[in-house]
């Protein structure tokens, strides 16, 4: 077992930590405040090449391994996971069944320009009566011969308004439950898409997150990602890598409020001495430190398994379930050593805290993980 990283993978490490701090920690706090969409540093994002990081060269992604992935996120959703959250949809939940599952003329057409991030992928699975239990899709595609006609709600959708290309998952044959959904790749200017409002979120204010509606929206056939009926389960194989993704952007997010927590600990004195050395806070940035490295471990666990070409579903439910829960604690620790200091939002664990919230919702709550890993348990 290797516990040491290459040098490109240190590299591309240094290189998300460089541009996190350089461009996303200024004007973080007002993004947030104002949920403004990062324009600018997405397009720094496309120009560094981490929106197509895990797509192969010949498609004009990076041809980055997962483990560098890991690592690029953990920086990057240190400082600000409204970004880091497009970067991860785009390459693991969109970029990712296109190179896996499309035709040439797909990728050629919708993955090409997603890759290079000139253009912004978003994954429409979830519905208003289909979160958790996403087999029931109400979203239908009828099969009009040379083309299928969607109609129905998204909601929840990451990259919602920015994204130019959707995959979109909606049922053909309802008599077939989850057999019957279909996996389209759509124009999001497609005539008969309504974009619905930016959601007044918690946290991760600055990414865009909306419904979007479909009124008989024209969709050619041979934008069908996979066989027939195979939508559902392109969804489930999507998630296993795109969980890979908010596990290492919640372990970003309690490694950057963790490091906040440990140099304020060195620096704020009370009763004579830095609060370090009082050892109710040592222990609490002690346990802090454990559950990091742990959280760690996992990550690199399910994205080596990945690399490998082994099955990593359970790896990347465990790692995003353990990721989420411990950015949740870490992070509401290290508002508590901030004190005062940290209910404000100059010192910045205030936000990494509402932040954490989400990764214990979305792309499967930490109840869906536990779903997931007992059912592999049982086989
Ligand atoms: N890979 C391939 N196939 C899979 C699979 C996987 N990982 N997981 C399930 N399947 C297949 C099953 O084998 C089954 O197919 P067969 O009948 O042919 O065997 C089919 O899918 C249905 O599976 P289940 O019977 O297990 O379905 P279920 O209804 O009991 O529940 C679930 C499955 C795991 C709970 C699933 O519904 C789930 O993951 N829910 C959470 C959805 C989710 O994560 N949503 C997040 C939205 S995306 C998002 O947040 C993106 C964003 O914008 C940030």
């Amino acid at each position: 077992m290797n516990f040491e990283f290459t040098e490109e993978q240190l590299m591309i490490r240094d290189a998300a930590r460089d541009f996190a701090q350089r461009e996303l920690l200024p004007g973080v706090i007002e993004r947030d405040e104002k949920s403004e969409y990062p324009t600018e540093q997405v397009k720094r994002l496309a120009d560094l090449g981490f929106l197509g990081m895990l797509v192969g060269l010949e498609y004009d992604g990076g041809g980055m391994d997962t483990i560098s992935y890991v690592l690029a996120m953990e920086e990057i959703s240190k400082v600000d996971s409204s970004v880091s959250v497009i970067m991860s949809v785009n390459n693991s939940l969109v970029c990712w069944g296109v190179e896996k599952y499309g035709t040439e003329a797909q990728k050629q057409k919708f993955l090409k320009p997603m890759a290079r991030g000139e253009k912004i992928g978003a994954f429409l699975l979830s519905e208003p009566e289909a979160g958790s239990d996403a087999t029931s899709q109400r979203t239908t595609a009828v099969d009009m011969g040379d083309h299928y006609l969607v109609n129905g709600t998204k909601n929840w959708i990451t990259n919602g308004k920015s994204a130019s290309t959707y995959i979109v998952m909606a049922q053909t044959h309802p008599e077939l439950k989850h057999k019957g959904i279909n996996a389209l790749l759509v124009d999001s200017k497609s005539e008969g898409i309504t974009v619905g409002l930016h959601e007044n979120k918690m946290g991760m204010r600055a990414s865009d997150t909306c419904s979007v509606m479909f009124n008989n929206v024209k969709v050619p056939k041979e934008n069908r990602l996979g066989e027939e009926g195979f939508g559902f389960k392109l969804a489930m194989q999507s998630l296993e890598g795109g969980r890979i993704g908010i596990a290492s952007q919640a372990l970003g997010i309690a490694s950057g409020a963790y490091e906040l927590a440990l140099k304020y600990a060195q620096e704020r004195k009370a009763f004579g001495k830095e609060i370090i050395h009082h050892q109710a806070i040592a222990f609490k940035l002690a346990d802090m430190a454990v559950e990091i490295e742990a959280a760690r471990f996992f990550c690199l666990k399910a994205a080596w398994l990945k690399d490998q070409g082994k099955p990593y579903g359970q790896a990347s439910a465990m790692a995003k379930l353990y990721a989420a829960e411990t950015a949740m604690k870490v992070t509401t620790e290290a508002v508590q050593i901030h004190g005062g200091y940290g209910y404000v939002k100059e010192y910045h664990v205030e936000r990494l805290m509402r932040d954490a919230k989400l990764t214990q919702i979305y792309e499967g709550t930490s109840e869906i993980q536990k779903i997931v890993i007992s059912r592999g348990l049982m086989d």
